[in-house]
């Protein structure tokens, strides 16, 4: 059942002072500092969605044996929405954010929520909350999601669901900024297998990675780089990010779709190289081939990206036995175009030929 409710706005009575918020915005960091208000849409078997909410921000009542706590029933996505030098507000291809979440619905086994009624929400939540949006380089991080609230435990897509967006103004996602980072490599951890729920944004996969994660902290990384479950060879992804790789000749190299989170950086990315005549190529790249080309000089550049993070280089490769550095542990040329041309479209500083901003009034 698909149907779009009207939003009902109840305006936060106590939001944050004017001076607070504006402290909280000189140095947000990410994802600590939250917005005075929240959207919550409902949906039920039978009823579908209802009750779409504008409300203050505050805590959820769940039931003990809410099928979330248990069965870890719940997907996510990340988007951003950005204040142009105008002073206008735009989000970058939301679309793509509210299929994905379809797509991850539909491999949880959960109701698929109409792409109006995701952009509405997403677009009531920056209006309300505007002014938490930074200008500069910040942007306000947008979080939407949705988690089974049925009180029931046996084990069975549930009946009942809570769809939620909250927001966060942003800063840099590493606290290097825009520094080379250093990745590990993981050995024994895997994210995703096939017929997996790798390519979907469930809070399980993130569970599941957060070991490998802490792993990686310890060993000085920023990130930890999975390679696929099956052979433990290919590269495949970050904890919260798609990679790519740069050649000697310019060719672009990510790994395909299928067990990794299809990104939406990482689809930009490759139209925007793709359109400034490079080649890209998405296929499997193995650890190996990394580290052999990483000493020949065939390749010359990796680089991490995602909403979070945006553009990331790779600075530094850690593993089991030893580390290499790529392009010098700085940045290289082609990161730093391909970073500018997709900021450039995000921030509206360069012109957008893909239609890809959608602007809020
Ligand atoms: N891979 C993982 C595991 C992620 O968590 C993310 C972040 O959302 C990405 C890739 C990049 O996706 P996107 O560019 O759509 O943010
Ligand atoms: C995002 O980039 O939106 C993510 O969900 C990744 C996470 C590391 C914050």
């Amino acid at each position: 059942m698909e149907n779009n409710p009207e939003f009902r706005v109840s305006p936060n009575p106590k939001i944050v002072p004017e001076a607070e918020r504006t402290r909280f915005l000189e140095s947000p960091g990410f994802g600590r500092i939250f917005t005075d208000h929240m959207v919550t849409v409902t949906w039920e078997t039978g009823r579908g969605w209802h009750d779409a909410h504008v409300v203050e921000r505050k805590p959820f009542q769940l039931d003990p044996a809410s099928a979330v706590l248990h069965y870890a029933q719940e997907i996510f996505e990340g988007m951003k929405a950005y204040r142009t030098e105008s002073g206008s507000i735009s989000l970058f291809r939301p679309e793509e954010n509210a299929r994905r979440f379809q797509r991850s619905a539909e491999r949880l086994a959960m109701p698929r929520m109409p792409e109006e009624l995701f952009l509405e929400a997403i677009e009531q939540l920056v209006r309300i909350d505007r002014e938490w949006i930074p200008s500069g380089d910040g942007s306000l991080y947008l979080r939407p999601f949705m988690f089974a609230d049925e009180a029931f435990l046996g084990v069975r897509p549930a009946n009942r669901y809570t769809f939620c967006v909250i927001a966060s103004p942003v800063g840099a996602y590493f606290k290097g900024g825009a520094k080379p980072i250093t990745v590990w490599v993981s050995d024994t951890y895997s994210r995703a297998a096939p017929g997996g729920t790798g390519a979907a944004k469930c809070g399980g996969n993130y569970a599941a990675s957060l070991i490998a994660q802490a792993e990686a902290a310890g060993k000085g990384c920023d990130q930890v780089v999975f390679l696929d479950a099956a052979e433990r060879q290919w590269v495949e992804e970050l904890g919260g990010m798609n990679i790519f790789f740069v050649m000697a000749d310019g060719t672009l190299v990510t790994p395909p779709l299928g067990t990794i989170l299809p990104g939406i950086t990482r689809s930009s990315l490759i139209t925007l190289a793709r359109d400034a005549g490079r080649k890209v190529e998405e296929r499997a790249y193995s650890f190996t081939q990394w580290q052999n080309d990483a000493a020949s000089g065939r390749l010359r550049e990796a680089f991490a990206c995602g909403t979070a993070a945006v553009v990331a280089p790779i600075g530094t490769v850690r593993h089991a036995n030893g580390e290499f550095p790529i392009a010098g542990g700085e940045v290289g040329p082609v990161t730093q175009e391909l970073s500018e041309a997709l900021v450039g479209i995000q921030r509206g500083t360069r012109a957008d030929p893909y239609g890809w901003l959608r602007m809020i009034a």
